[in-house]
């Protein structure tokens, strides 16, 4: 049995913090954002706003565009690096929220954290062991956030998505996911202890090397793409959508160069989120689905790297699905 995505579920906070605002606290400019990021603005959670709370509004997106309710799934795995607190795991939260059962787990890989929630909830459903799991990725980076780095603060956003897996109907599904992981990288992205900023920001501090990371990430995007290809036994050519981590549109441009492909292929709302880590691949996919990119039957990558550093892809089969959620 292969497990499919049923649904795509989306939520971000209404609060915007554009190129503009960000001008007006560090040394930068709207137009070295753009240019070196490809980003315009980002969202920003109120201080009362949680990552569960985030979490929740897109599981719920999620299964309200299947039609379901909370108990028609059996398994929770999210994929955080911004859980609220270091116990109960988020997942647990969400459960509670929803109403909903079964076994419910945090993984933590930066970036990559949906991919990995992702792999793991598709070897659940394939096996059998649950029916149907919600798998979501959701950060508040912008609470680890040192507003005086310009390096980082122009970067990194809040938001969540969601996916409903279950058993595949048509043969399609996931065909392959490859998960990957080297610690020796450690130290090129990673979480210190900050100065408590105002609205209980800044308690600790992203710090990151984004020239080395910029370097890592052009040639893993690429050569992860085609391993788990080549493990779905799907040609690159028959591939409709990629779908990467929105960390850079320098980073996805670079990345359709190496692989040969148009740039179209590549699924790029990084302009609007920013790099919102586990929860940049499901935003993208809602994205592209909501613009009719996919057609059952298609083919399609979800790509992404982090810090680690982590690194992975999935190749699915699409066979429709809704999507909803702000
Ligand atoms: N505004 C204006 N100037 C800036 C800014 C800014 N916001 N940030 C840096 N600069 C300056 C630098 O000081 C430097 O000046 P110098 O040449 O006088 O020394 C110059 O711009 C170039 O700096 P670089 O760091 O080389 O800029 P780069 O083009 O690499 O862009 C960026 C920086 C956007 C961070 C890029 O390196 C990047 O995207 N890296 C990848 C980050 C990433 O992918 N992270 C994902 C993983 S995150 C996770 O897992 C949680």
């Amino acid at each position: 049995m292969q497990s499919s995505i049923k649904s795509v579920g989306t939520y971000v906070p209404d609060g915007v913090l554009t190129n503009f605002d960000l001008e007006k606290m560090v040394e930068t400019s709207d137009t070295w954002i753009r240019e070196r990021t490809g980003i315009k603005e980002r969202r920003i959670a109120a201080p009362t706003q949680t990552t569960t709370d985030l979490a929740v509004a897109a599981a719920q997106s999620a299964l309200g565009a299947a039609g379901l309710r909370p108990e028609d799934t059996d398994l929770i795995v999210l994929g955080t690096s911004t859980p609220d607190s270091f116990f109960p795991s988020g997942a647990s939260l969400v459960q509670q929220q929803l109403g909903a059962h079964g076994p419910a787990f945090d993984v933590q890989a930066a970036c990559t954290g949906f991919l990995y929630a992702i792999s793991i909830a598709d070897r659940f459903v394939s096996s059998g062991q649950a029916r149907q799991a919600l798998v979501i990725g959701a950060e508040t980076l912008t609470k680890i956030i040192n507003f005086k780095d310009r390096g980082t603060c122009v970067v990194f956003g809040d938001g969540a998505g969601a996916v409903v897996l279950g058993p595949a109907v048509n043969g399609g599904g996931i065909k392959s996911c490859v998960l990957h992981s080297d610690g020796s990288g450690g130290d090129l992205i990673y979480v210190a202890p900050g100065e408590p900023g105002p609205e209980g920001r800044g308690h600790a501090e992203i710090r990151m090397d984004g020239r080395k990371v910029f370097r890592f990430a052009t040639q893993i995007l690429a050569e992860v793409t085609l391993e788990a290809l080549a493990k779905a036994g799907v040609p690159l050519e028959s591939v409709r959508l990629i779908v990467p981590h929105q960390a850079n549109a320098r980073i996805i441009e670079a990345a359709a160069k190496k692989l040969g492909v148009a740039p179209g292929v590549m699924a790029n709302n990084i302009a609007w989120y920013g790099n919102t880590s586990s929860a940049s691949i499901p935003l993208a996919l809602k994205d592209a689905v909501v613009d009719n990119r996919l057609q059952p039957g298609d083919h399609l990558v979800l790509v992404g790297f982090g810090s680690g550093l982590t690194w992975g892809a999935c190749v699915i089969e699409w066979e429709g699905a809704p999507a909803g959620g702000a």
